[in-house]
């Protein structure tokens, strides 16, 4: 009883100092979580040029494991994160393949050395990726919530005589010295004096700016004279995870693009764009104070469950992005956050960050074949090429099991053991 007594008085003082942490980060120290921070190859960039590569199996923890978080910022040779001004992140993605062990077997056999491990989304040729971020990566948080997980390294999921391994694309411009920044960032043609894009194809008169104009090795227009030396940067990138386990529960990965219009036109195929234009607005319009590009598009989620996680891309211009059920109801809505300063995450008249959405868990539904409505609204006082208006969602189709009954005591004031404490005993 003495003891018992002793080890409550420990508990209290013990709870008492980590009582201010919310109950996400108890729960993550019940689980060990573990992080752990990489560089991918280095790229190089001279003024006004642009890198678009991809890097395979990078640096990548190993195991079966739940991936929790992947944040990401491009840095210099010094570790210096490097500002958008600079060096405009246009984007990265992350995304697992699967890659054939034995290579001479790919010759005799005529086995594909690598395959795609898509995410469960709803666009089929385009956007597979499992994380993808650009300018606003410094802000934007990828945290999946306890106890939620993405599921990553199972054994079983390879095809026979494969294995995972990741690969990331890095899209970056240089943009010091240049002509005209945002031009460069929206990888107008005109200033890439491009009109053949990457595969030699003719680039059509009405396409004025997009990724086909900026693909990697292009190089924009630079001011007369400048001289910017040659930079050697990285994308460095922080992996958060947790061992694979029966008290995570995982979720899906869908990604909404604003561009598919298959649903609404009534064609079968899924025709993620990526990208579109704004025009910009009508002097009627901008008398009346309504410089605003609304597009709306309907996709359907293929599988249920709960949301549990949601975010935006959108590219400076962009002031919100939103996804509904079919009913209409609110499912999340993301809202850049554009910098005002100059240092690296405060840069001027770009998006730094974009706000995310943790529903309370079970709070909100979507069901099997559910048609949601995807919404980008973009300023039109100018006219924007190449912008995006992606709607990022995790969803956790399992039911949660019901949480074991807390164990509560009622000296020296009433009060619980924190569930992840219970749940180990
Ligand atoms: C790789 O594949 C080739 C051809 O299929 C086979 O002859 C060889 O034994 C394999 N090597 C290993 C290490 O499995
Ligand atoms: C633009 O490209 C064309 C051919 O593609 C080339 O002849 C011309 O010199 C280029 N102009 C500039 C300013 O680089
Ligand atoms: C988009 O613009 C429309 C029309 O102005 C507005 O009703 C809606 O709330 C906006 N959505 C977001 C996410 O900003």
């Amino acid at each position: 009883m003495m003891r018992m007594a002793t080890f409550i008085v420990l508990l209290v003082a013990l709870l008492s100092t980590i009582a201010p942490l919310p109950l996400e980060a108890l729960n993550v120290r019940g689980h060990l979580l573990k992080s752990k921070t990489f560089l991918s190859p280095a790229f190089f960039l001279r003024p006004g040029s642009v890198s678009n590569k991809f890097y395979y199996d990078v640096p990548f923890p190993r195991g079966h494991l739940a991936f929790k978080s992947f944040n990401a910022e491009v840095v210099d040779e010094n570790g210096v994160p490097v500002p958008l001004h600079e060096t405009y992140l246009h984007h990265w993605v992350v995304e697992p393949y699967y890659a054939l062990k034995n290579s001479t077997s790919a010759d005799k056999q005529k086995l594909p050395k690598r395959i795609i491990a898509r995410n469960s989304g709803v666009c089929k040729n385009t956007l597979g990726q499992y994380y993808g971020l650009g300018s606003e990566t410094r802000h934007t948080a990828t945290w999946v919530p306890d106890p939620y997980g993405i599921e990553i390294g199972n054994p079983a999921k390879p095809p026979e005589g494969y294995e995972e391994k990741w690969l990331i694309n890095v899209h970056a411009i240089d943009t010091r010295g240049a002509i005209d920044k945002i031009g460069c960032t929206e990888c107008k043609c005109d200033l890439y004096n491009i009109t053949i894009d990457e595969y030699g194809r003719k680039i059509p008169k009405d396409y004025i700016g997009g990724l086909f104009c900026c693909y990697d090795e292009t190089q924009c227009k630079v001011r007369e004279g400048f001289n910017g030396e040659l930079r050697k940067l990285f994308l460095r990138y922080t992996v958060t995870w947790l061992d694979w386990s029966d008290a995570v529960v995982p979720v899906k990965i869908y990604i909404f693009d604003v561009t598919d219009t298959s649903l609404p036109d009534g064609k079968s195929e899924s025709a993620c764009m990526v990208e579109y234009q704004v025009e910009e607005c009508s002097p009627g319009n901008r008398a009346k104070n309504e410089c605003i590009d609304v597009k709306v598009t309907k996709q359907m989620l293929p599988r249920g469950g709960d949301v549990v996680f949601g975010v935006a891309h959108q590219h400076s211009g962009g002031l919100g992005a939103s996804i509904h059920g079919q009913d209409g109801r609110l499912l999340c809505a993301s809202i850049p956050t554009y910098g005002n300063g100059e240092e690296a995450g405060n840069e001027e008249n770009y998006i730094v960050g974009l706000s995310t959405c943790y529903p309370r868990p079970g709070s909100v539904k979507v069901s099997d074949g559910e048609v949601l409505t995807v919404v980008s609204n973009y300023s039109s006082d100018r006219q924007h090429t190449g912008v995006m208006g992606l709607l990022y969602i995790l969803v956790a189709e399992q039911e949660q099991p019901a949480p074991k009954p807390a164990l509560c005591f009622s000296f020296p004031v009433p009060w619980c053991l924190p569930s992840w404490l219970t749940n180990n005993m």
